[in-house]
């Protein structure tokens, strides 16, 4: 394959070809390694923006990218029409990850459309039509997911939504209670709102909504998408707190970069979902599902679990030792640093050094990592002495 290869001749194709929906680093990725990528010009970066949440095992982990490559040679696609050994094999893989190992999962292709069956689902499963998300949530850009998402930013697209959503700010219980009436489906949110800020309430209040829920026949719907699959250092954010939703959706990491996305629901509404319910053409395709395997089977035997909630700590107090660190929200490897200095600045001095992480679109004070599972103590090492270079304390 020829193509661009210096960084200009890539971002003069891209920008020639694609619409600008994107605001683009001033960065060409060609290569992953690890918690690694490398630009064009052959250079190493430290990812710890994780390529958005979706590098969970890495960058091209040895063990996924054979499981993609044996399936890529035998089968790249075939439908839900017949039934398929790594359809199979990565469905059973992902209910025995799954809290309790018990349920079913429905596959597709991303955390939107993961989050769309999960709604539609809680709508025919309830016969209701109502939604109660928070005012904070994010839930990905296709019509019923912008809907019941309360961002305002991504919100308005300048069109008409879905109806039915209400909002109520995460963490407050009691508006929750207000909100949740006899024609609530469904109360949905992240466990830890991301691009909400990354803040994670108090264990009375999951286990007040789950209360909440089942004493007025409403169901719970966490959107996983960021926080599953040992994410927060326990493998589903409500193991924190003892809480189990009746639909988890996924996506990102869930096949290590391979697009696939998930709803896994509990015995009792997978038992309501009948033929035809849901469907996608792509959803369950050999290829993801291979991926998906290999990815589960990595975060299992690697520990990543246990290792994501002790880089996690190792990182918070790394950073709540640094001058100009005022705080240290969320749980594991999902995490955001506030800084005295404004994040772009920490974030671009951060890439002097390159070093990616993130931020967060409703605190500009916040550095957001969503780093793979994988950092270890040199990766967290590594981290630290790049932030302290970057001067939190410095506008
Ligand atoms: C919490 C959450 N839900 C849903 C989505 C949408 O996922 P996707 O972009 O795969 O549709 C995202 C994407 O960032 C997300 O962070």
């Amino acid at each position: 394959m020829t193509g661009p290869s210096s960084f200009d001749a890539i971002r003069e194709m891209e920008d020639r070809f694609q619409v600008p929906t994107y605001a683009h680093l001033p960065l060409a990725v060609v290569r992953g390694e690890g918690c690694r990528v490398f630009d064009s010009e052959g250079n190493p970066w430290l990812d710890f923006y994780g390529g958005h949440a979706v590098a969970l095992t890495g960058h091209s982990h040895p063990r996924v990218v054979a499981a993609v490559r044996e399936q890529a040679g035998r089968l790249l696609f075939y439908s839900n029409i017949v039934y398929n050994d790594a359809r199979a094999r990565a469905a059973k893989a992902l209910v025995e990850f799954g809290p309790g190992g018990a349920g079913k999962v429905f596959l597709c292709n991303s955390g939107a459309e993961a989050n769309e069956a999960a709604l539609k689902t809680a709508r025919t499963a309830t016969g209701r039509p109502g939604v109660v998300a928070m005012s904070d949530g994010f839930h990905g850009r296709t019509l019923g997911a912008l809907s019941a998402t309360g961002l305002g930013k991504y919100r308005d697209y300048g069109g008409p939504l879905v109806p039915g959503s209400a909002f109520v700010p995460f963490g407050d219980l009691a508006a929750a209670e207000a909100a949740v009436g006899p024609d609530t489906a469904a109360v949905l949110l992240e466990p830890v709102p991301s691009l909400g800020g990354v803040r994670v309430a108090s264990p009375e209040y999951y286990r007040g909504l789950r209360r909440l829920c089942d004493e007025r026949g409403a169901l719970l719907l966490f959107d996983e998408v960021q926080t599953g699959l040992g994410r927060t250092g326990r493998a589903w954010a409500g193991d924190h707190w003892g809480v189990r939703p009746d639909m988890h959706t996924m996506a990102k990491g869930v096949a290590s970069g391979v697009p696939c996305g998930a709803v896994l629901f509990s015995e009792r509404i997978a038992a309501g979902v009948k033929e035809g319910d849901h469907g996608s053409t792509f959803g369950g395709g050999p290829l993801a599902c291979a991926a998906l395997e290999a990815t589960l089977a990595v975060i299992r035997e690697e520990g990543l679990v246990a290792r994501a909630a002790a880089s996690g700590a190792a990182i918070r107090e790394g950073a709540l030792a640094l001058p100009g660190v005022r705080e240290v929200r969320g749980l594991g490897l999902l995490l955001a640093i506030s800084c005295e200095a404004p994040a772009k600045a920490v974030l671009a001095r951060l890439r002097e050094r390159r070093v990616l992480a993130s931020s967060v679109s409703s605190d500009p004070s916040a550095v957001r990592l969503l780093p793979p599972l994988t950092a270890g103590p040199a990766e967290v090492e590594e981290f630290l002495e790049a932030l302290a270079a970057a001067r939190p304390d410095q506008p």
